[in-house]
């Protein structure tokens, strides 16, 4: 049966990391993998964590199942943190939560949703993306577009391009967005851009599906919505992935939800029986540990005040790396050019420089980022931010700046 399977590279992310474990340099700097580093390079677990496992745990009186929704009060706390209580999705009853494991469920489950309601519908995703969006979406049979998002030469949105892009796709074909601090380039739409592109999606019927990976980590857990609840006040339509690795540390726990609003109310439960039918087909119950964390610091008021004050410290210590590793580089290139750093947002940013720039700093100098140039800021450190900075003007000295 298996004698015809071929072995497969390890995929692009983890391979990174196995190099890096492997590397015995005192030097070496991880701007790989994806998770947040405080300043001693850990990946801490929040003290709001901490104490709601606690209560969960002494609370816990059984391990029987829960439901393949999940857990309703996270549910309910999911949708109240991305749309507000008062939105008028909630007043009419078009938002239909469920619990899935973690953020690549939740877009998983979305996907498997539009190939059911919608087979011949294109997904249209940002150039460049999160690598694991092609695998995620595609897996389940849709077809995938790219339309254009971000320049890594000029460090610049292409906003222009994409609504000409977008203005060329099919009536019900599917945008996916990155809600807040897009992976891998930082660059987000303003709130006037959103008015656009919503203006666009309406007028060409298209269906957003967002992706809300890192609520909290660009401004604070509200004005990082603001696209999102605009987008659910405006379109009939949309679909909202959310993951809570990131703002709440809970990366292996796998807590995330998927929120899809409908037309009406009667299609809002329609929707939800498909989704629970998915799921079922699936993994037929997502894992409750995580969700059951969650759901005690979304509802306990000294629980969330602790999470609203260690998330806005994860959020100052990347604002923080930010503006170190773009000053360590305007001395060390003695220019301009890598300010881009400074002011972009969440936890990546391209640099903007060939994958041949990129091997050669793994290679010469021990520093470790995806082939696209991508970096995660939360890896950067005052104790390594110079020779960061150093290393990279070394090789672009040597070598041409080209993506
Ligand atoms: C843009 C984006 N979406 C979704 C996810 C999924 O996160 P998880 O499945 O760990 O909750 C990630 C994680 O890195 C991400 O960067």
């Amino acid at each position: 049966m298996f004698q015809h399977l071929s072995r497969l590279n390890p995929d692009a992310i983890l391979g990174l990391m196995a190099k890096y474990r492997a590397d015995g340099s005192t030097r070496k700097v991880d701007l790989g993998v994806g998770v947040f580093r405080d300043l001693s390079g850990n990946t801490p677990i929040l003290d709001c964590v901490r104490r709601a496992e606690q209560r969960v745990l002494a609370d816990q009186t059984t391990k029987s199942y829960v439901s393949p929704a999940g857990r309703e009060e996270f549910n309910a706390g999911v949708a109240e943190l991305v749309l507000g209580d008062s939105h008028r999705v909630h007043r009419e009853r078009r938002a239909r939560t469920v619990q899935a494991p973690g953020g690549c469920g939740a877009l998983r489950v979305g996907a498997e949703l539009i190939r059911i309601a919608a087979p011949a519908a294109t997904v249209h995703v940002s150039d460049p993306t999160w690598g694991n969006h092609i695998p995620l979406l595609g897996s389940s049979g849709l077809r995938l577009e790219r339309y254009p998002y971000y320049d890594p030469v000029t460090h610049e949105l292409k906003f222009g391009d994409m609504l000409e892009r977008l203005d060329e796709a099919t009536p019900g074909d599917v945008v996916l967005v990155h809600a807040c601090c897009h992976n891998p380039s930082g660059a987000d739409l303003s709130v006037c851009q959103w008015r656009s592109l919503i203006e666009l999606l309406e007028r060409r019927r298209l269906v957003p599906f967002l992706d809300l990976a890192y609520q909290g980590f660009g401004d604070d857990l509200i004005s990082d919505v603001a696209g999102v609840r605009l987008v659910a006040e405006a379109l009939p339509e949309v679909l909202i992935a959310t993951s809570y690795s990131k703002n709440l540390g809970l990366y292996r726990e796998r807590v995330g939800a998927l929120i899809v609003i409908s037309e009406n109310e009667s299609r809002a439960d329609a929707v939800r029986s498909q989704i629970l039918q998915i799921a079922r087909s699936i993994y037929s119950m997502p894992p409750d540990h995580g969700a059951a964390i969650a759901a005690c610091i979304f509802a306990d008021p000294a629980l969330r005040d602790s999470w609203l004050r260690e998330l806005a410290a994860m959020r100052e210590r990347i604002r923080g790396m930010r503006t170190l590793l773009a000053d360590e580089l305007r001395s060390a290139t003695r220019d301009d050019s890598f300010d881009f750093i400074r002011s972009q947002r969440g936890m990546f940013s391209l640099l903007g420089v060939s994958a041949a720039v990129v091997e050669r700093l793994r290679e010469r100098h021990h520093i470790y980022m995806t082939s696209d140039s991508r970096m995660n800021l939360a890896g950067v450190l005052p104790a390594n931010a110079g020779y960061v900075a150093a290393a990279i003007a070394a090789e672009l000295a040597a070598a041409p700046v080209a993506a």
